[in-house]
């Protein structure tokens, strides 16, 4: 069955990787004469991308499912779900749902027109194998919802950390680097395109690991060939594209993030200043039972690092209140390495259970629900206090924003970003999307910085 001229629309949850993927399943149906639509009402295909990170992410997507299940009766479209969720509970889905027709996870999309056949075909259509290597790198994603100016960059997909709390690992299968320079070309096509910016995506950029002659990351310390990737090279690699191409990448890992790729930050005027850092909690018991490598004291050292390499740089970061076990003790350790910190912003969330990961086995979800509330709510504040702190820091500088896009709360101004990631408004004047601006910080709200371009 041809598909060609039928349209799909796909709708993505979760993290920056699942928007990335989405571009790459688009590539693969377009490859097959499909269009994509932004309009589920009418689509002959209706994709779902999701994530498993927590269980209200799960709900969420549950209810989607339930709402479109209207859709299909009425245009008789055919309903996929692909990612996170799709690995986590495979055939189930097509059980549990009954209007779910395909279920592929995210190593499989290569087999989605396979799988749209079969589907068509009344059959069931299930692929969630995981593979060691695929990284997709053969394949130029399509730009969804694109502004024109930034896109993502898949540089490595899965994760070999077992943190005890987190299903990545279990969704996402084992870590795998792609080839660096598959990534630089994606780079200069982008360039091409008049793109300014790109950010490199992985679970865990730090331990990204490429090596020409097939040589295992282990012996990475004995091999100290050329042709070996690490993240620091990739880094400089892709800086080097274009000075006009900006620079991001996500996420930092703290156990493994080194000052070679601090180095290259400082020494590259287009690698942005700033760095997500995920701490989950400030406590080293706590760390320890998260199983994730570091102490506070390490974590530590590298913000120290940090600051001393870009006194300038801006850090963010992720807390998770209320893990298995957690003291008041404990909670307050998170506070006390906030309050040295700063961050200049934050991902704050309630632990929830995932099945089969290490703490669901090893440790009970003992914190009471109203105790992870107000735990969270108290960081929530805090760190309300430390973002006003770093916007305020940063008025009456001269900086470089890169326009975005025309500003959402008002049509005379554009919307864009510092190297520090902070949104930036300021009067349009003969300034265009996509271009860089000189800009003085004039004051700020909460989360803004309001300007006059020079
Ligand atoms: N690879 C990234 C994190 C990816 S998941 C890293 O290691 O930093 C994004 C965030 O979701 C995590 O940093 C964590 O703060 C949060 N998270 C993951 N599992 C969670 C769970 N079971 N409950 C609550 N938050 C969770
Ligand atoms: Fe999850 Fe830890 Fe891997 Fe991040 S590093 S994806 S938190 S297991
Ligand atoms: Fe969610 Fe999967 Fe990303 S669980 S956070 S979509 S890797």
């Amino acid at each position: 069955m041809s598909e060609k001229n039928k349209t799909f629309y796909i709708e993505s949850y979760g993290c920056q990787m699942n928007v990335s993927d989405s571009e790459i399943v688009s590539a693969i149906l377009a490859e097959q004469g499909m269009k994509p639509s932004n309009k589920a009402d009418s689509a002959d295909l209706i994709l779902l991308n999701t994530c498993s990170v927590r269980d209200n992410a799960e709900q969420k997507i549950r209810h989607r499912l339930k709402e479109l299940k209207q859709l299909k009766s009425k245009n008789n479209s055919v309903v996929g779900v692909l990612g996170c969720m799709a690995e986590r509970l495979k055939e189930q889905l097509l059980d549990e749902e009954k209007l779910v027709d395909i279920v592929a996870g995210p190593d499989a999309y290569r087999s989605l027109p396979h799988l749209i056949e079969q589907a068509e075909d009344g059959k069931k259509a299930v692929n969630v194998l995981l593979s060691k290597e695929e990284t997709y790198a053969d394949i130029a994603p399509v730009r969804l919802n694109s502004n024109g100016v930034t896109a993502f960059i898949s540089i490595m997909r899965g994760c070999d950390n077992m943190c005890s709390f987190c299903v990545v690992p279990f969704t996402r299968g084992r870590e795998r680097s792609r080839n660096p320079f598959s990534i630089k070309d994606e780079a200069l096509s982008l360039v091409n395109q008049n793109y300014k910016e790109v950010t490199l995506l992985g679970q865990n950029v730090d331990s990204y690991f490429w090596s020409g002659d097939g040589a295992k990351k282990d012996l990475q310390k004995t091999t100290h060939t050329k042709d070996v990737y690490t993240f620091d090279k990739l880094l400089a690699l892709v800086a080097e594209t274009s000075p006009n191409l900006r620079v991001r990448f996500s996420t930092s890992h703290p156990k493994d993030m080194t000052d070679d790729v601090l180095k290259v930050m400082a020494s590259y005027q287009n690698i942005c200043k700033y760095i997500h850092l995920p701490i989950q909690s400030g406590s080293n018991s706590m760390l320890e039972r998260m199983n994730r490598g570091y102490t506070r004291e390490w974590y530590l050292d590298r913000i120290a690092a940090i600051k001393h390499y870009m006194p300038d740089c801006a850090v963010s970061t992720d807390i998770i209140a209320g893990f298995c076990g957690e003291t008041e003790e404990e909670h307050l350790q998170t506070l006390d390495i906030m309050n040295q910190v700063k961050y200049d912003f934050a991902y704050m969330f309630m632990y929830s259970e995932r099945p089969k990961t290490l703490a669901e086995r090893k440790y009970k979800d003992d914190v009471p629900e109203d105790i992870k509330k107000r735990r969270l709510n108290e960081i929530i504040t805090l760190q309300q206090q430390h973002s006003a702190y770093r916007v305020q820091q940063q008025v009456g500088r001269e900086q470089e924003v890169l326009i975005e896009g025309t500003s959402k709360k008002s049509d005379e101004m554009w919307m864009g970003r510092n190297s520090q990631n902070t949104v930036v408004v300021f009067p349009k004047k003969h300034f265009k999307v996509g271009d860089y601006a000189n800009v003085i910080v004039k004051s700020a709200t909460s989360t803004t910085l309001i300007g006059e371009s020079i």
